[in-house]
């Protein structure tokens, strides 16, 4: 069981966005799969679940840090559960990273956005200096627009983090917002260069995960 936490206080840089997608395209890939909703304020997991009927994807709330901490009880008979974050960093925040395996933290390429990551960086590295380096984490560009490059300040920016940086972007595409409106993902729909760029993130976020 590995538990997946798709964390970032900052609201709109793309959590329920990736969070659904990437437990869709495991789900896919045949393993066990539960979507956790932690984001009491938005609920938007909850209402993308309850979007499509007889949604494949189970799909639980836990917003509550007390309740939170059944989840690794709960966890145990699925091979991934993906934690949809909440925003502002919130005591639920905290629990996630001790609770979890890897925490992905979905960036907007910009200044601020990067800014704002830095208490959650803070307090995942607190943790892996306390568990010998559990969990391990990795940015991911969320919302980036398709054909541009990184700026230099923000790869600088992020170097100075020292966590990885997904190869992969997440593109700003009208697919996601389409697909989420339906309960559903890119992966359930014919767009291949979507598909094509959620399978490369899951593959990296694997490749961080079993290690
Ligand atoms: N890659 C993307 N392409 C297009 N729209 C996106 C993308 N990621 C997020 N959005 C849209 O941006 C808004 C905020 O995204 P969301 O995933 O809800 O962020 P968060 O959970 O971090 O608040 C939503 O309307 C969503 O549809
Ligand atoms: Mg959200």
């Amino acid at each position: 069981m590995t538990i997946i936490a798709v964390l970032n206080s900052k609201g709109g840089c793309g959590k329920t966005t990736i969070s659904t997608n990437l437990a869709r395209s495991l789900q896919k890939r045949g393993y066990k799969v539960l979507l956790v909703d932690t984001d009491h304020a938005q609920t938007s997991a909850r209402d993308w679940h309850a979007a499509k009927e007889d949604n494949p994807l189970p799909c639980i709330a836990l917003d509550r840090p007390n309740n939170f901490k059944s989840l690794t009880s709960v966890a145990t008979s699925y091979d991934f559960v993906v934690v949809d974050g909440a925003a502002k960093l919130e005591d639920i925040i905290a629990t996630a990273v001790k609770s979890s395996d890897f925490v992905l933290i979905p960036v907007q390429p910009s200044p601020y956005d990067l800014w704002a990551a830095s208490d959650l960086v803070d307090l995942i590295k607190t943790r892996q200096s306390i568990t010998e380096g559990k969990p391990k984490a990795a940015f991911v560009i969320s919302r980036a627009i398709d054909g541009t490059k990184l700026g230099r300040e923000i790869q600088a920016a992020l170097a100075e983090y020292e966590l990885p940086v997904l190869s992969t972007p997440i593109t700003q595409r009208q697919i996601y917002a389409q697909t989420a409106s339906r309960g559903e993902s890119v992966i359930d729909s014919k767009n291949t260069e979507a598909i094509a760029e959620l399978e490369a993130v899951m593959e990296e976020i694997l490749k961080y995960a079993n290690n």
